[in-house]
């Protein structure tokens, strides 16, 4: 209440306090729970992680076995649920089938509806980490026309992901360890993000009071944007698009800084880094090392190394601050590991996954919460007169 302030994107103006994630755009600092996403990449797992930002400490041991034993217990879907992929087309984008069968969780759960009863927080909390990779695998197979495969909950969760999306019932299938532990990291960089578009939107269909389900699912739609975590396939689509034409990547920056419509500079560019991206920094030492292990020699990383050199040494660049994001080299790696283009944000979605469940949690609780509801400027007519449709 009081004066009304125009700020399209809010990009001057906080919704909420947070507690869980600190950035510091200019000088390329991320933090979960205070702790540097370096350390983390480097020395926890996922898991730990989704702990970190949801509970707010990193747990004991036995916090984490009976954690991640809660998780492993609920990674099947119903059967009913199962069959809601029959019904998408074979070549459906993974990103509206994964929020639909969210969404759907709300119809199988509906002791999930009330979001004060701890007990269902916590069992939907579980639930939803727990499915939401066993709902991306199955998106996969339909796409492919392969048979889904139950979980195999002696599995941990990004190996029973895996081995659900590139195994065969008949088959024993062996995860790769480096692998499992390329994707557990990618997940851990894109855990949470503080008040990115996704984020903020679970954030605003939570304070109306809707569940767990339903908050999430929004932010997957939200996520599904080319601008936000859509941007990971479409920086392929832009790689492809170079290597189409030549691999002439200065006069594809040319058209960008022409501003050809529709032509962006993807996976560039943030609305708080003003700096290298902290995760792109790590994504980008470790690509190499991925895509070797994984025997990917790619000539996109060719073409995305030279693209970045010459936008980093352009004045257009360098006047508006824009720098590789994470989803720059992303990509690349999830191609190298098997995925198809299309597939990138759902891999996005899993990692943010704990992120949002944080914070529809911490929005929840928070005693300054209110129902979102932002503010408008009227621009439209003023006062007119209705005219009967004979006399228009
Ligand atoms: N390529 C070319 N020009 C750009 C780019 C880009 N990727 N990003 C920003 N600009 C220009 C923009 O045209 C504007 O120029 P001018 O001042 O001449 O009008 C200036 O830089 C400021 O950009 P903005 O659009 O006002 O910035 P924003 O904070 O509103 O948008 C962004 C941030 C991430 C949406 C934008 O940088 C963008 O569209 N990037 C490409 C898509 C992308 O990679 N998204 C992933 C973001 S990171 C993770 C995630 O959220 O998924």
């Amino acid at each position: 209440t009081g004066m009304v302030t125009l700020d399209p994107g809010f990009v001057n103006t906080a919704a909420c306090s947070s507690d869980i994630t600190y950035i510091d755009g200019e000088a390329g600092i991320l933090r979960y729970r205070g702790y540097p996403i370096e350390q983390l990449a480097g020395k926890s797992d996922f898991i730990e992680v989704s702990y970190l930002l949801i509970y707010g400490e990193l747990p004991t041991q036995q916090q984490y076995d009976q954690f991640s034993q809660r998780i492993q217990r609920h990674t099947l879907l119903h059967e009913d649920l199962r069959k809601f992929f029959d019904g998408f087309p074979r070549d459906a984008h993974p990103m509206p089938v994964l929020s639909s069968a969210v969404s759907a969780l709300s119809t199988f759960y509906q002791d999930s509806l009330n979001p004060f009863d701890d007990n269902q927080v916590e069992l939907s909390t579980h639930r939803l980490l727990a499915k939401l990779p066993t709902i991306a695998a199955y998106a996969y197979k339909k796409s492919v026309g392969q048979p889904f495969l139950y979980p195999d909950n002696s599995l941990g969760l990004v190996q029973n992901f895996l081995r659900m999306t590139f195994g065969f019932p008949a088959e024993p299938y062996e995860v790769d360890p480096a692998l499992a532990r390329a994707l557990d990291m990618l997940f851990i960089l894109h855990a949470d993000h503080e008040q990115n578009c996704s984020t903020s939107t679970v954030r605003m269909v939570g304070s109306s009071e809707a569940n767990l389900f339903a908050s999430t699912s929004a932010g997957i739609n939200a996520l599904f944007g080319p601008l936000h975590g859509g941007a990971n396939s479409a920086v392929l689509e832009m790689l492809e698009g170079i290597r189409a034409e030549g691999g002439d990547v200065d006069s594809f920056v040319e058209r960008v800084k022409n501003k050809e419509p529709g032509v962006k500079l993807m996976g560039f560019g943030h609305r708080v880094y003003k700096n290298y991206d902290p995760r792109a920094k790590i994504i980008k030492q470790t690509a190499d090392e991925v895509l070797d292990k994984l025997g990917g020699d790619d000539p996109l990383l060719e073409i995305a190394l030279k693209l970045e050199d010459r936008a980093l040494s352009d004045d257009y660049f360098i006047e508006r601050k824009l720098y590789p994001n994470v989803d720059f080299y992303t990509g690349l790696i999830y191609k190298a590991m098997g995925f198809p283009t299309k597939f990138f944000t759902v891999l996005f979605a899993l990692g943010r996954l704990p992120g949002w469940i944080a914070h529809w949690r911490e929005m929840l609780v928070d005693p300054e919460r209110r129902i979102s509801r932002p503010r408008q400027v009227y621009t439209g007519p003023t006062e007119r007169s209705y005219v009967p449709i004979d006399q228009r």
